[in-house]
């Protein structure tokens, strides 16, 4: 195995080396489900969108179909088919709104740890292309401190934490960031974490429960959360998912609607690059997989 991530490091460096585009990639992740992900990582995407970015919404939350019903779109092949049946980048991709492509994950990354190395290898081509062609790729996760969750947000350079004022919402948060903080694979050097309070009744109270957290995060975790922003508690937000038009797109002056405007702004304007090897999304398949792998053959 470890040759093959050898291999694997050389082929992705080979390839950020020549200059070549390498998108920027923002994994959203939750301790709790159903607390906005889905719908965030949408309207944040057509967004960045709006904004001149090529962007691709990937959906790693296998099993839930609800991005497809958010953009109201059916996805005919998935990451599985690219893996395993020959389809290529170009065929699992599927337009949106705004130009926005959308993968869905499939059982796609599931199967990560029974790749051949073959398999890996022409995995990773395609994905080194999937940079080429997007700007920024926004990563959809499940939530919960499940291992696959816990593994992208390791592997990714910038993640948003969504919670919500529900009690429970926090307390997952904190243990999905007690549970990470353990994996050897994380440092807060190499991952920016930034907190959203969703469903919020104001700005005062999401600064509010940014803090409850980071006091306990920096107390016994030892790194600081940032806060990226709040957003208000707003009944648009389900018509719009209803009426399978997100909410940027059928009510842009909504309070949700001018909240993940702003949101997207801030994201669009502060992107600095990791220094290291935390870039791209072949580059985040290949810690994936490595890191699958290192924890099969211990397990
Ligand atoms: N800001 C908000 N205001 C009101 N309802 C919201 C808001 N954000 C999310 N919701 C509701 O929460 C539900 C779950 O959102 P979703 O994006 O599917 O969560 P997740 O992906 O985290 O499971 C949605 O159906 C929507 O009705
Ligand atoms: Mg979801």
């Amino acid at each position: 195995m470890m040759d093959q991530a050898e291999q694997l490091r050389k082929l992705v460096k080979q390839n950020n080396g020549s200059a070549r585009n390498i998108a920027r990639v923002i994994t959203v992740t939750s301790g709790k489900g159903g607390v906005g992900k889905s719908s965030i990582s949408v309207n944040l995407g057509i967004e960045l969108a709006k904004a001149g970015n090529r962007v691709i919404i990937m959906d790693a939350d296998f099993g839930l179909a609800n991005i497809e019903v958010m953009l109201g779109i059916r996805p005919q092949y998935n990451l599985a088919d690219l893996m395993f049946h020959g389809k290529s980048i170009k065929d699992i991709i599927t337009q949106g709104p705004e130009n926005i492509g959308f993968i869905s994950g499939g059982s796609g990354i599931h199967e990560l740890t029974r790749l051949t190395r073959e398999q890996i290898v022409n995995l990773t081509m395609k994905l080194v292309e999937l940079d080429e062609l997007t700007d920024i790729i926004i990563i959809d996760t499940g939530a919960g401190i499940a291992d696959s969750v816990l593994e992208f947000v390791a592997a990714s350079a910038e993640v948003l934490l969504v919670a919500t004022p529900e009690p429970t919402s926090i307390t997952d948060a904190y243990a999905l960031l007690k549970t990470l903080n353990r994996k050897s694979e994380f440092s807060t050097d190499n991952t920016r974490i930034r907190m959203i309070a969703n469903r919020v009744a104001n700005s005062d109270d999401g600064k509010e429960l940014y803090e409850k957290l980071n006091v306990v995060v920096s107390k016994f975790l030892n790194f600081e959360l940032e806060y990226l922003g709040d957003i208000p508690q707003d009944e648009k937000v389900s018509h719009a998912i209803i009426r399978q038009k997100p909410i940027v797109l059928s009510a842009p002056n909504s309070g949700a609607g001018k909240a993940l405007r702003d949101l997207a702004a801030k994201l669009n304007g502060t992107y600095e690059p990791m220094a290291n090897g935390k870039k791209g999304i072949a580059q985040l398949f290949t810690n994936l997989i490595k890191t699958t792998c290192k924890s099969k053959q211990k397990g």
